[in-house]
């Protein structure tokens, strides 16, 4: 049976994407492997979200064209795919196939002309993905990967923030049945999800029959055995009270929500399109702090949009300094070709998008520490990832704000998938603490 080699780049989105992949090559007897030496069909799942994503992409195709077999087919797939498919074939000549994030429902066709046999039995041996993520080695082993299951609620995305290649690559809002969202949440709870994230480009945009994405919430908040929830990512447009009211209601929701707000000024809010003031986003994070005190609430940022000027730069960093966010993901601008930002004047220049970033991320930092030093003399619970990568004497996991938590391995606990740790020490990357 052929063998596979998939990794994967970029969101989370990507990461849901190859698990189904994975999914549809294993139920055709195909098996995974971490050597792309070995395999006989090698996958990329990629990103186009940044030039930096992109670049990773291209270095890894120059590396696998030395390491594939004369044999071996080369399939890439997800954003970049969808993005370069006219220039692939020039930039990387020895890529065999395309398919973009819309195409999913061709690869099955495609394995069979690459002569994988359709007409045998599904196995009898359990899914094994070994290199699912982009670092290899940096992902959580297997035997901890299956506690922790994303589940697509939506495809695509049709916000057109000025900034993104998302709609394009992805196309436009589709929402997926809750009779099958509810069933894949029942699947991977049977084997042994601990935690569920529900997965779109922007969940709030969630609409299927009159169901809204509270009303989701709340009704796959009662599915049996699911001990936490949560959910990526959320657009400030479409996060309203009845959400936060939805979660208020949820005993087994994890006290976190990730709510991008790209930056604080309103004019450059109006560049991106995206459809908020600074003003209405303070009154959605009130009312939330109000009912979800003590939650973690994460944001991004982009330094250097177009227009940007140093008073708006500055507004952005006062949001920052004043501690709206308990952690940020801080990005430079960086131009997409087709999307509307990347022709707009002024550009600012790269050293000083930099500069900006830097300086945001340094404010934020403290922020971050100061949130971290909150739990010291707590005792967490915490959602085991593995033995940690730097120090194999410790464990790793997740709290529930979903701040990392290292501490001394305990022979007890080694193989529990949650575990209470009191807290000891805090550092800007997380916590440190000993079995409670
Ligand atoms: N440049 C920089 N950052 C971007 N993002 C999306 N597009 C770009 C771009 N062209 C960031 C946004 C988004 C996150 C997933 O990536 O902050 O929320
Ligand atoms: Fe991109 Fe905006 Fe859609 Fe998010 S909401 S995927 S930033 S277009």
């Amino acid at each position: 049976m052929p063998s596979i080699y998939l990794q994967t780049f970029g969101c989370q989105m990507n990461v849901a994407d190859s698990n189904g992949l994975a999914h549809q090559a294993w139920s055709l007897g195909c098996t995974f492997t971490d050597a792309p030496d070995e395999a006989d069909i090698l996958i990329l799942n990629t990103c186009a979200i940044r030039e930096t994503a992109e670049m990773r992409v291209y270095s890894r195709l120059g590396q696998l064209k030395a390491i594939k077999r004369a044999h071996s087919k080369l399939l890439v797939a997800g954003c970049l795919a969808e993005k370069d498919r006219a220039v692939m074939r020039k930039k990387a000549p020895h890529v065999d196939a395309l398919l973009g994030p819309r195409d999913y429902r061709q690869f099955k066709a495609l394995l069979t002309d690459w002569g994988v046999p359709t007409d045998l039995p599904p196995p009898e041996t359990p899914m094994r993905l070994p290199s699912a993520e982009d670092a290899p080695g940096e992902d959580s082993p297997a035997q901890y990967a299956h506690l922790r299951a994303l589940v697509s609620i939506t495809r695509g995305c049709e916000k057109f923030c000025t900034y993104c290649i998302v709609p394009y690559t992805r196309g436009p809002l589709e929402s997926i049945p809750p009779e099958e969202i509810e069933a894949q949440i029942q699947r991977e709870i049977r084997c042994g999800a601990k935690e569920i994230t529900l997965l779109g480009q922007n969940v709030n945009s969630y609409l299927y029959e009159g169901l809204n994405f509270a009303g989701l919430l709340r009704r796959v908040g009662r599915i049996e055995g699911l001990e936490r929830l949560t959910f990526l990512t959320s657009h400030p447009h479409d996060f309203n009270r009845e959400v936060v009211d939805a979660l208020a209601e949820l005993p087994n929701i994890e006290p976190r929500l990730h709510l991008p707000v790209q930056c604080g000024s309103n004019e450059v809010l109006a560049a991106m399109a995206r459809l908020y003031t600074i003003e209405q986003y303070l009154e959605r994070i009130g009312y939330f702090r109000e009912r979800l005190p003590r939650w973690a609430l994460t944001t991004d940022i982009i330094c250097g949009f177009p227009t940007e000027t140093e008073s708006d730069f500055l507004e952005t960093l006062g949001l920052v300094e004043r501690g709206t966010f308990e952690y940020a993901f801080v990005f430079a601008f960086s131009p997409r070709a087709g999307t509307p930002a990347a022709t707009m004047e002024p550009q600012v220049p790269q050293e000083e998008r930099l500069r900006r970033l830097q300086a945001v991320s340094a404010a934020q930092n403290d922020r971050t520490r100061r949130f971290h030093e909150s739990f010291i003399g707590e005792t967490v619970s915490v959602l085991v990832s593995g033995p940690s990568k730097k120090d194999p004497t410790r464990m790793a996991g997740k709290s529930g704000h979903n701040v990392t938590v290292i501490w001394p391995r305990d022979a007890g606990t080694e193989h529990k998938p949650v575990v209470d740790v009191a807290i000891e020490q805090a550092q800007t990357w997380g916590l440190v603490g000993r079995v409670a």
